[in-house]
């Protein structure tokens, strides 16, 4: 997930191993992510490359599925000084407050549009951190919205997936018109 309005830092490219961020429409964003089934250095690396590649993109999450990795891993961190990084492994939600929130949603696999999604306004999150251990957490506002975005990702659906259809095939026209451009250059 990415945010409208926030002031990011970013870090120099050279010094990092960034993977490539799929986008809308490309198909591998509708795969259906396995479990995961040992957490060990090599998912731990792949954890790494991820968080680089969110803080740098900039984003406050992204999941396994947008970096063509289809297991159910997903990272965030939607603190202001981008120092609270999050890591969910197998992640389930359970619903605890279902009265719609509204945000206005971005994503780093839908370039440069925002609009307005209702989701659950409180969850419980049950998932393993990155030594396995298993935790839950409560949670609301954006930490809420950011988690459930993601969670989505990882059954293959994107936010412009609430929007009405009009809405979807005129964003899918644009971004595969900007794809097209970029593959030319
Ligand atoms: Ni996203």
């Amino acid at each position: 997930m990415v945010l409208k309005l926030t002031n990011y830092f970013s870090n120099d490219p050279d010094f990092m191993s960034l993977l490539t961020i799929l986008e809308f429409p490309d198909p591998r964003l509708r795969k259906r992510a396995s479990p995961v089934s040992v957490v060990d250095d090599t998912l731990r690396n792949t954890i790494n490359d991820m968080f680089e590649t969110m803080y740098n993109a900039p984003g406050i999450g992204l999941a396994a599925t947008q970096v063509d990795i289809h297991k159910r891993l997903l990272v965030l961190d939607v603190s202001e000084n981008k120092d609270a990084p999050m890591v969910f492994i197998n992640p389930e939600i359970e619903v605890l407050d279902s009265e719609p929130m509204g945000y206005e949603e971005g994503c780093l696999s839908v370039p440069g549009y925002f609009d307005m999604v209702n989701r659950p306004r409180k969850i419980l999150v049950q998932a393993l951190d990155k030594n396995g251990t298993e935790f839950e957490l409560e949670a609301e506002g954006l930490l809420a919205v950011c988690i459930q975005h993601e969670v989505d990702h990882l059954d293959g659906k994107l936010f412009v997936d609430y929007l009405s259809i009009l809405k979807r095939q005129r964003i899918k026209n644009k971004l595969l018109k900007d794809q097209k451009q970029r593959v030319n250059v």
